[in-house]
C-alpha cells in the first residue's frame, strides 16, 4: 500500500493501522528503495505506540563512528551541489567589493571540499531560545517576505550544509522540519494551522481551533491514552513522553499534534532527498547509571533523520533510527527477535532534547485549571514517579552490551537520556565540530540564559571549547574562547563576534571551523524573557522573533552583511590562496576576537534596546487569549465592507 498526500492525517493512518495492515503499511511508506514522499509523515502504524514489525533481511545494526554513514555521505553529495547557486546569489547580493563571485565559483565550484561548508547551530532556553532563534532562521531563510533585499542574510539557510538545534532550539528545528520544511513566517501565520500559538501553556493545553479539536480534559485524556498505549504495548514511558505528546501540539501541525509523526520520516521526503534543504539535528545528553548532575563530560548524543548515537569514544556508535526501540544487543537485533518501528516519535524526539522542562508538568497546581482536572493529572504524575523526572527512557538501550570497554552503560537495559544543554553547552556545536563533517563557519545563535539578567555570555562556547581540549573530544577541534569576563567587558556578546579567525595561532587552522557568534542581544524588544516562561502572547512572541531577526542581520546592516559573507568565505580563500578582499579584512578586523583579554569582573549587564522598542501592550495583534475579540473584529469588518 502506497502512503498518498492525501493520506496525511493521522487520525486516519492510526485506524487504517488498528486494522491488521499495519505492517503492509509500514512497509508500503518505508520499504521500497526509491519511493519518496513529499513531506515527513505520520508513518508511525500505530500513531504514538511503537509497533513489532519483521525485521528487514538487511538486518538492522549498529555501525561504528568511525566515518559517516553511507546515507549522510551520499546526501552530501546532493545538498553541497544544491548549496552553490544559493551561495552565488546570497554573495552576489553581500556585495564583497574585490571579489568576482561567479569567477570564483567557475573556477572551484568542482572542488567541493574548497567551497564554503555552513552549519547553523540554534541553541536551547525555552519559549525564548525558539524565538530568538526562530527570528535568526526567519532571516536566512530566502523564502522570507523581504529576507533577500540589501543587508538581508535570506539565503543563509539554502546555503547551509547543516542546522542544528537542542531543547528550545529543537522545537525550531523540529517544527520547521516535521512540517514540510515549513517557514517561520508560516509557523506563526494564524490562518496556517494552530502551531506557535503560545498563548495557552502546554499545561492548559491549546485553545480548540484550527486543527485542534480538544478541551482541556480532553487534551489530558488524549496525551495520557497515548502514553498508557506505549506502555501497555511493553515499553518502559516516562514523564517526557507526556511532555514530547503536549509539546506536538504546538509544534506538529496536524490533528492532535500529529501523534504518528516520526523523526525518521524526514529521511522519506522528496525534497529532502533531493538535497533541497540542510540536514537538521538534534541532541540530547547521556546520563550514566545512578548520576544526578550531568558532567560536562557526558556523551553527547545525536538524532539525525537516518540514526541516532554518539561520535564521543564512549559507545561510540549510531543505530538506525527508525528501528530504535528494536531489541539491540551487541550491535544486532537477534534472529529470534522482531524489529520495532514507530519508536523516534518526532514528539518524542524533541522532548528528549528539552527533558529538562518536564519540570514543568509538575507545575500544574500553579495553574487555573479545574481541581477536578489537577487530581486527575497528579494521579498521572504519581504513576509515572516524579523521581527522575528530568529523564526520557530509551528501552531497550540500543546499544545493550556494545563497546562495553568504553560504553559505561552497556549492561543496562535502559539508556537515560537528558536535555541537550545539561552539560553546560548549551549550543548544538557537537555534531558540527565532528571531523568528518568538515564544517568551515558556524553560525551559532545563542538564547542562552548566562548572566542574572538572562542574556547569553558565552558560557556554552566555553564549555565547548574546554570539552575539545578533553578526554571525550576524540578528533574534534574548536578555537580558543576567552573568559566569560571578557566577553562581557569587551561587548562581545552585544553583536556578531568571530572567534577562531587567526589560524596560524591554531594548531589545526583549516580544519577549525569559524565561529560566528550570534548572541541573543536587544534590539527592538528586551527578549530575555525567563527560561520558565510558558505562555506568550502574539505580540511578545513576533516581538521577539523580530529581535532574532534584527539579532541576526544588525538591523538589516549592509555593512554587516558583507561580513557576514567574508565569514562564509573565510576558510575557503585559505584552502583556494584567494587574496582575501580589502573589505574583508576590515570586516575581519571589526568582527574577529583579537586576543585581547579583560578578565575584571565586569558591573552588572543591564542591556536596554538598541533601537526603537516595539510596543507590547497595543494591541496592535491580539494575544492567544483575545481571540474571541479578534473574530468579533473580523464579523464586524465584514458587515461594514457590505
Ligand atoms: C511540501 O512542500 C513542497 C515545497 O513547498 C510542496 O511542493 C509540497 O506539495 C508540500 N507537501 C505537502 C504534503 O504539503
Ligand atoms: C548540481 O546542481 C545543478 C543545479 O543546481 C544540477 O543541474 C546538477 O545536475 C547537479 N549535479 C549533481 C552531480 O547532482
Ligand atoms: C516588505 O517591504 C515593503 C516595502 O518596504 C513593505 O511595504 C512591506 O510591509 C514589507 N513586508 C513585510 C512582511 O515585512
Ligand atoms: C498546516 O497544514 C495546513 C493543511 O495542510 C496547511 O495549509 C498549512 O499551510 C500548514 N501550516 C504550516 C505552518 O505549515
Ligand atoms: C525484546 O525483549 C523483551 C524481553 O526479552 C521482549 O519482551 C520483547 O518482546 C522483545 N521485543 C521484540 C520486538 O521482539
Ligand atoms: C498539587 O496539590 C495537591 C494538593 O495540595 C498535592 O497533593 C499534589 O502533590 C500537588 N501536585 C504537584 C504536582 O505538586
Ligand atoms: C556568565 O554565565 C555563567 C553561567 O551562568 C555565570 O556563572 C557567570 O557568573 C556569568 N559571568 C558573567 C560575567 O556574566
Ligand atoms: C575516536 O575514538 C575512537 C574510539 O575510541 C577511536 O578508535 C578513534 O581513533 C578516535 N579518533 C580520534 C581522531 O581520536
Ligand atoms: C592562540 O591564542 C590564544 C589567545 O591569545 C592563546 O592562548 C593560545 O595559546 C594561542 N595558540 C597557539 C597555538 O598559538
Ligand atoms: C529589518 O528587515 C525586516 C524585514 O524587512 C524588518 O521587519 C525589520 O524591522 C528590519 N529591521 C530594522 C532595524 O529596520
Ligand atoms: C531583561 O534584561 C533587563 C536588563 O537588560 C532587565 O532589566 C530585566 O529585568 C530582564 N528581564 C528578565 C525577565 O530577566
Ligand atoms: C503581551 O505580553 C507582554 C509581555 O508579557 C506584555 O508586556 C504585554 O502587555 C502583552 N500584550 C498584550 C496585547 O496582551
Amino acid at each position: 500500500m502506497r502512503i498518498t498526500a492525501a493520506v496525511l492525517t493521522s487520525s486516519l493512518v492510526a485506524s487504517v493501522a488498528s486494522e491488521n495492515h499495519a505492517h503492509d503499511l509500514y512497509v508500503g511508506s518505508l520499504g521500497a528503495r526509491g519511493h519518496v514522499e513529499r513531506r515527513a509523515l505520520p508513518n508511525s502504524p500505530n500513531g504514538y505506540t511503537p509497533s513489532k514489525v519483521n525485521c528487514p533481511s538487511d538486518r538492522p545494526a549498529v555501525r561504528g563512528a568511525g566515518q559517516l554513514s553511507e546515507n549522510e555521505s551520499s546526501w552530501l553529495e546532493r545538498r553541497r551541489n544544491a548549496t552553490i547557486d544559493p551561495m552565488k546569489e546570497l554573495l552576489n547580493r553581500m556585495s564583497i567589493t574585490g571579489f568576482d563571485v561567479n569567477s570564483w565559483f567557475n573556477e572551484h565550484s568542482s572542488n567541493a571540499s574548497a567551497l564554503p561548508n555552513i552549519g547553523l547551530a540554534v541553541s536551547g532556553g525555552g519559549w525564548r531560545a525558539l524565538l530568538n532563534g526562530a527570528g535568526a532562521v526567519e532571516a536566512f531563510d530566502s523564502r522570507t517576505t523581504n529576507s533577500t533585499g540589501a543587508g538581508k542574510l535570506g539565503g543563509l539557510l539554502q546555503s547551509a550544509t547543516y542546522l542544528s538545534g537542542l531543547s528550545g532550539g529543537s522545537w525550531l528545528v523540529g517544527s520547521i522540519y516535521v512540517n514540510n520544511f515549513t517557514t517561520v513566517e508560516a509557523l506563526r501565520r494564524e490562518k496556517d494551522g494552530s502551531v506557535y500559538e503560545f498563548g495557552n501553556s502546554v499545561i492548559e493545553g491549546p485553545d480548540k481551533s484550527g486543527s485542534q479539536i480538544l478541551d482541556s480534559a480532553g487534551y489530558y485524556s488524549n496525551l495520557v491514552s497515548a502514553v498508557s498505549g506505549k506502555r501497555d504495548a511493553g515499553f518502559e514511558t516516562s514523564i517526557t513522553d507526556i511532555w514530547g505528546r503536549g509539546l506536538s501540539f504546538q509544534l506538529i501541525n496536524a490533528t492532535e499534534g500529529g501523534p504518528a509523526y516520526t523523526w525518521s520520516s524526514i529521511a522519506l521526503g522528496e525534497d529532502f532527498q533531493n538535497g533541497d534543504m540542510p540536514l537538521p539535528i538534534v541532541i540530547a545528553n547521556g546520563r550514566r547509571p545512578g548520576e544526578t548532575l550531568i558532567p560536562a563530560n557526558a556523551s553527547i548524543f545525536e538524532f539525525n533523520p537516518w540514526e541516532f548515537g554518539t561520535w564521543d569514544p564512549t559507545v561510540y556508535g549510531f543505530v538506525p533510527l527508525q528501528y530504535l526501540g528494536s531489541n539491540f544487543t551487541n550491535g544486532i537485533v537477534p534472529i529470534s527477535d522482531q524489529c520495532v518501528v514507530g519508536f523516534d516519535n518526532a514528539g518524542f524526539v524533541m522532548g528528549t532534547s528539552s527533558s529538562l522542562f518536564n519540570q514543568i508538568l509538575l507545575q500544574v497546581n500553579s495553574t487555573s485549571l479545574p481541581d477536578t482536572l489537577k487530581s486527575v493529572i497528579d494521579r498521572i504524575f504519581s504513576a509515572i514517579g516524579k523521581d527522575n523526572n528530568d529523564i526520557a527512557e530509551y528501552s531497550p538501550n540500543p546499544f545493550f552490551k556494545y563497546n562495553p570497554g568504553t560504553n559505561a552503560g552497556s549492561e543496562y537495559d535502559t539508556l537515560d537520556l537528558v536535555d541537550g544543554g545539561e552539560n553546560g553547552e548549551n549550543i548544538p556545536l557537537h555534531p558540527l565540530i565532528q571531523p568528518h563533517r568538515n564544517v568551515d563557519v558556524i553560525f551559532a545563535i545563542d538564547s542562552s540564559a548566562d548572566t542574572p539578567y538572562a542574556w547569553p555570555n558565552a558560557t556554552s562556547l566555553v564549555a565547548t571549547y574546554e570539552r575539545s581540549k578533553g578526554q571525550l573530544a576524540n578528533g574534534t577541534i574548536f578555537p580558543f574562547i576567552p573568559d566569560q569576563n571578557t566577553i562581557i567587558n569587551l561587548g562581545l556578546n552585544t553583536h556578531p563576534t568571530f572567534f577562531g579567525c587567526n589560524i596560524s595561532n591554531m594548531t589545526n587552522g583549516l580544519s577549525t571551523p569559524l565561529i560566528v557568534y550570534l548572541p541573543n542581544s536587544p534590539y527592538v524588544t528586551l527578549s530575555n524573557m525567563t527560561t520558565l516562561t510558558l505562555s506568550t502572547n502574539n505580540t511578545y512572541r513576533d516581538a521577539i522573533i523580530l529581535n532574532g531577526y534584527n539579532v541576526a542581520t544588525r538591523g538589516n546592516d549592509t555593512a554587516w552583511a558583507t561580513c557576514a559573507g567574508c565569514a562564509m568565505l573565510s576558510r575557503s580563500f585559505e584552502k583556494t590562496n584567494t587574496p582575501v578582499p580589502e573589505v574583508c579584512t576590515s570586516c575581519f578586523n571589526q568582527y574577529c576576537w583579537n586576543g585581547t583579554l579583560d578578565s575584571r569582573t565586569p558591573s552588572s549587564y543591564e542591556p536596554t534596546t538598541s533601537l526603537q522598542a516595539v510596543k507590547l501592550n497595543g494591541a496592535t495583534q491580539l494575544s492567544g487569549k483575545s481571540w474571541s475579540f479578534a473574530a468579533l473584529a473580523s464579523i464586524l469588518a465584514l458587515f461594514w465592507n457590505l
